[in-house]
């Protein structure tokens, strides 16, 4: 990382409580576990912050991955980099060729770039800033025979937090079918990570007749931070 590298004006590091907005200080008492290296200097926007999926989850999806994927799929594509939690984790595996990662918002995409560096694995990233659907169709069609597909979409809309049963049809701002149709045309091993009380059996309507796709809950103190769903021709855990 350069010492002259700016940060854009919402993007922070904050070093103490009383610089982090109310709304975020449980996220910031959580944060070496969030990223263990936050101390070096890791960059968040204040909605990122949300989203990132903490490293220990991050971790394990990355094995499963780098295990479950077959030989011939070299590169992943992760559709929503956010600050970078999950596309950092997959890096570290060494299991990839290249990968690929797309993010909307700007100033969130240079978060992920500058915490890629400080994990030293800025390298075997390509950044893309945009919008995942139109890139995966323009940009990457050629390498989607050799791809898998991870996506962490926004999980906004009614009721995320509150509902018994999360409703999948009514995710924004992408909806579950949005998301399978518009991935499954490009490859069909795709991995959601979605909320943990997802609809099983809305999941469970992509799954082509006969076939399989894996749920693994991942969980940290006790409890379920949210679930995976492996679909295509992803191997099952052992
Ligand atoms: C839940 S966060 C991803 C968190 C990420 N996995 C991490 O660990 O840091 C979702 C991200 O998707 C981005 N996003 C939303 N729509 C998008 C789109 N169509 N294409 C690419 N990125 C998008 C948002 O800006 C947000 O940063």
């Amino acid at each position: 990382m350069a010492d002259t590298e700016v940060a854009p004006p919402e993007v922070h590091h904050y070093q103490s409580i009383e610089e982090v907005p109310w709304d975020i200080q449980n996220y910031w008492a959580q944060r070496h576990r969030i990223f263990s290296r936050y101390d070096d200097g890791i960059w968040l926007t204040d909605d990122a912050w949300f989203g990132v999926t903490p490293e220990p989850v991050a971790h394990k999806i990355a094995n499963h991955m780098a295990e479950a994927t077959p030989e011939d799929r070299c590169i992943l594509v992760d559709c929503f980099a956010g600050a970078g939690g999950n596309t950092i984790a997959f890096a570290q595996t060494r299991k990839w060729k290249r990968i690929y990662a797309i993010e909307k918002n700007p100033a969130v995409l240079q978060c992920a770039q500058h915490n890629a560096e400080i994990y030293g694995v800025g390298n075997q990233i390509t950044w893309f800033q945009g919008d995942c659907f139109d890139i995966l169709q323009n940009q990457l069609k050629d390498l989607a025979p050799y791809s898998v597909i991870f996506a962490s979409p926004p999980w906004g809309g009614p009721g995320y937090r509150s509902d018994h049963v999360f409703n999948l049809s009514t995710m924004e701002p992408y909806s579950l079918k949005r998301l399978y149709k518009e991935y499954s045309m490009f490859t069909p091993l795709v991995a959601l990570f979605l909320p943990r009380t997802s609809d099983a059996r809305q999941m469970a309507k992509f799954v082509p007749e006969g076939d399989k796709a894996e749920v693994v809950h991942y969980c940290m103190d006790g409890h379920s931070k949210a679930l995976c769903i492996y679909y295509g021709g992803f191997a099952s855990h052992n």
